[in-house]
């Protein structure tokens, strides 16, 4: 059983107490990092004493909050283990359904399935019945899927062939098998801050040693991207085994990597022996950007279906040499044992498609980020909006260190919404928030008003610091 010591939960918590009684900001602060997933379902708190010295705090402050988490379901006790963090069945986020649901989940930074999905699937189906006499175990990846996304490099300027191509369940899969495979615990793993968290897991869970880079949204005060002379001491100062990085339309800032950055990158990469990863999830996202080109085929391609076709095809690939392939195809077995087929059949019916299905999801997405930056400057004038040249997100910066308190009082209001130390490597970002726009212009613009009265109620507890710039 995982176990957080009283130091790592302090971390964590960072800035939790507010103008209201301190067992009710632990108690609530604690619930946001279990709900967001900063601490994982299972885990054992500290023992009441410790953590109550660690805050500082009386350790009735501490009983209390706990005996409230135990009440909320948040918290078991387990007889010889203390006690044990725990997910209530209500609070995890229900799926989207045909009945719209009242509450609005921001979590997911992804779109409804592409309209064109639905056609694919019923030409896959078809092609079932060709596939029904092997068994179906597929380790690598159909060889028409394999090609299609070979051909798509190809097209895009990067040769590839279909052996330089694994089929994955998703993009989260690839960099997890990546991470468990490339390196060994102990090895640095070069990671984007804020970044994409479960890319953060995905390291930290085959024991890697994050070292961030940081990576700024551009506005209206500042161009936006990632540090130059960071990213240059990250690399001579750490030597990272692998550098995983989200070059274009990074999630959550929607940053893009300019063209002499990306070749510096490779260039250090390449003098450190570090292993390159770019993760192209939202690559083709581009709203007033085109998509970014391929990097060189020494890089590792990580790319997915999820953002572009549907997130309930669970397909992803990486491009790597065709010797990678072979070794990371050979290590999946301990975790999984294939990749759906009719998934990939669908996923190849689409691809050669793509370019078609792209310009009504570019035209999609500018419509529904546009929706909320426009709701959200009328209602929180104080709030300093990003300029997002693609992806699926907004990485706000609120202008105050609130973001977790108003991820919890946005869900009085029935908006989830992650806060912003979810993105961090170090628990920072408290003065930020992510907010996706793949939900539909009234949706959003109902979950900017929401967040708006949410933030009038935090704000009204907890006066405004001036505004300073934050750099971790
Ligand atoms: C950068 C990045 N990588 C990977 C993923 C996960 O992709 P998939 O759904 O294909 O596993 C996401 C999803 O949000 C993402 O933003």
């Amino acid at each position: 059983m995982a176990t957080l010591s009283a130091t790592s939960l302090t971390h964590l918590l960072g800035e939790w107490r507010g103008t209201g009684p301190a067992l009710r900001a632990l108690a609530d602060r604690i619930r946001l990092l279990l709900l967001d997933g900063r601490i994982t379902s299972g885990t054992r708190l500290p023992a009441e004493r410790e953590l109550a010295a660690a805050l500082g705090v009386s350790r009735t402050t501490v009983a209390a909050a706990y005996a409230r988490l135990r009440e909320s379901g948040h918290l078991t006790s387990v007889r010889g283990s203390g006690s044990v963090a725990a997910l209530p069945a209500a609070s995890v986020p229900r799926p989207a359904g045909p009945r719209a649901p009242v509450e609005i989940d921001l979590t997911r930074a992804a779109l409804p399935g592409a309209p064109e999905v639905l056609d694919a699937a019923r030409r896959a189906a078809a092609d079932l019945p060709a596939h029904l006499p092997g068994v179906g175990y597929d380790l690598v990846g159909l060889p028409a899927l394999r090609s299609a996304i070979a051909d798509r490099y190809t097209g895009r300027g990067l040769p590839t062939r279909p052996e330089e191509v694994l089929v994955t369940l998703g993009a989260q899969h690839a960099v997890g098998l990546l991470c468990r495979t490339l390196t060994v615990p102990g090895d640095r793993v070069l990671v984007e801050s804020p970044g994409y968290p479960h890319a953060l897991d995905a390291v930290r869970g085959a024991g890697g040693r994050p070292v961030a880079v940081p990576v700024v949204a551009a506005s209206a005060a500042r161009p936006g991207g990632w540090d130059a002379d960071a990213l240059e001491e990250a690399f001579s100062a750490a030597r990272p085994a692998v550098a995983y990085l989200m070059p274009g339309f990074h999630n959550p800032t929607g940053a893009v990597m300019p063209a002499a950055q990306r070749r510096r990158l490779v260039e250090l990469a390449r003098r450190h022996g570090t292993r390159l990863v770019v993760d192209e999830t939202t690559n083709d996202l581009g709203i007033d950007a085109a998509t970014p080109p391929p990097f060189p085929a020494d890089v590792v391609h990580v790319g997915s279906a999820a953002k572009t076709m549907w997130g309930g095809l669970r397909i992803g690939w990486l491009r790597a040499d065709a010797a990678t392939v072979r070794h990371l195809a050979a290590h999946r077995s301990p975790w999984e044992l294939g990749t759906p087929v009719l998934d990939q059949l669908v996923v190849a019916e689409v691809l050669p498609r793509l370019d078609e299905v792209l310009v009504a999801r570019r035209a999609e997405l500018r419509a529904r980020r546009d929706a909320l930056l426009d709701e959200l400057a009328g209602r929180l004038p104080e709030w300093e909006l990003p300029v997002v040249p693609g992806g699926l997100a907004l990485w706000v910066h609120l202008g105050a260190a609130l973001s977790s308190p108003l991820a919890l009082a946005a869900r009085r209001h029935g908006v989830h919404v992650s806060a912003g130390p979810r993105f961090g490597v170090d628990g920072a970002f408290e003065r930020y928030l992510r907010l996706p726009f793949g939900a539909d212009p009234d949706t959003l613009r109902e979950a900017a008003r929401r967040l708006a009265r949410a933030w009038g109620e935090v704000r009204s507890e907890v006066p405004l610091a001036p505004s300073f710039e934050v750099l971790v």
